[in-house]
């Protein structure tokens, strides 16, 4: 049976993934707004770690039918970007152009798994469908928090804890002592998620920058069915890339 166990932090990641199927998860917000720009049909987003990689690119992008440029730093959009961080930006894009992204932790999250045997992403709104995916793996999985640079981020602990749940209501799962925790605590806190996401250092500090309505949004659970999938240097729809 597959073991199931939860990275706090980066710096708690192995450095062997070859043989784990991971799922990064950044629920505040890098996570939130790429399975919301892949449920508003967003045919496929490029992450790259850092802005003057991504205004590059997408400067290459300008020669080829073009992209979105989106990302945050400081949780803003950088100058001349087209979108911040907001899921809500992501649900109005039309479904023509990919996007170019980059965050603070998400995608430095994303880079970090890179030699993961298969990576998926992971937020609030699309656990359910994360878990019917991982319950039929035949490899140990790892859940990956982003965090706050370097720091435990609880929501990202909750929503591991939430695809355990979700997994469990499905199949009898290998828990590692750290997803246990990760259960304990979304079981916890699972009747008043949102009052609690907005309690979070990200939360409150989204809402000071009068972004609440993004941590509204994030702490709806399961609204997509869509699993976004990160692979070879691109996140697309996971039923895609069964074809
Ligand atoms: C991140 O990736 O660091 C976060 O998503 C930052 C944010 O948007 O607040």
């Amino acid at each position: 049976m597959p073991k199931l166990d939860v990275a706090f932090v980066l710096e708690l990641v192995p450095e062997e993934l070859g043989q784990l199927k991971t799922v990064v998860i950044d629920v505040l917000r890098a996570t939130s707004t790429i399975v919301a720009a892949m449920s508003a049909g967003v045919p496929y987003i490029v992450p790259v770690a850092t802005v003057e990689a991504a205004t590059r690119l997408a400067a290459d992008y300008a020669e080829r039918g073009g992209c979105y440029l989106g990302g945050e730093r400081n949780k803003l959009p950088p100058p001349g970007f087209d979108c911040g961080n907001s899921p809500l930006e992501y649900l109005q894009l039309s479904s023509e152009k990919p996007v170019v992204f980059t965050t603070t932790n998400g995608t430095r999250a994303l880079n970090r798994v890179i030699d993961s045997k298969e990576i998926l992403i992971g937020s609030l709104g699309n656990a359910a469908a994360v878990a019917e995916v991982l319950v039929t793996s035949p490899e140990d999985i790892l859940l990956v928090c982003s965090g706050t640079l370097g720091q435990i981020a609880a929501e990202d602990v909750l929503c591991a804890g939430l695809i355990i749940q979700e997994m469990q209501n499905r199949a009898t799962v290998l828990l590692t002592d750290a997803a246990r925790i990760a259960l304990a605590s979304y079981q916890r806190v699972a009747g008043n998620l949102t009052e609690y996401l907005l309690q979070t250092r990200s939360g409150q500090g989204l809402s000071q920058l009068g972004l609440e309505r993004d941590v509204l949004h994030a702490a709806e659970v399961n609204y997509s069915p869509v699993i976004p999938k990160f692979t070879d240097g691109r996140i697309i729809a996971w039923e895609s890339s069964r074809a």
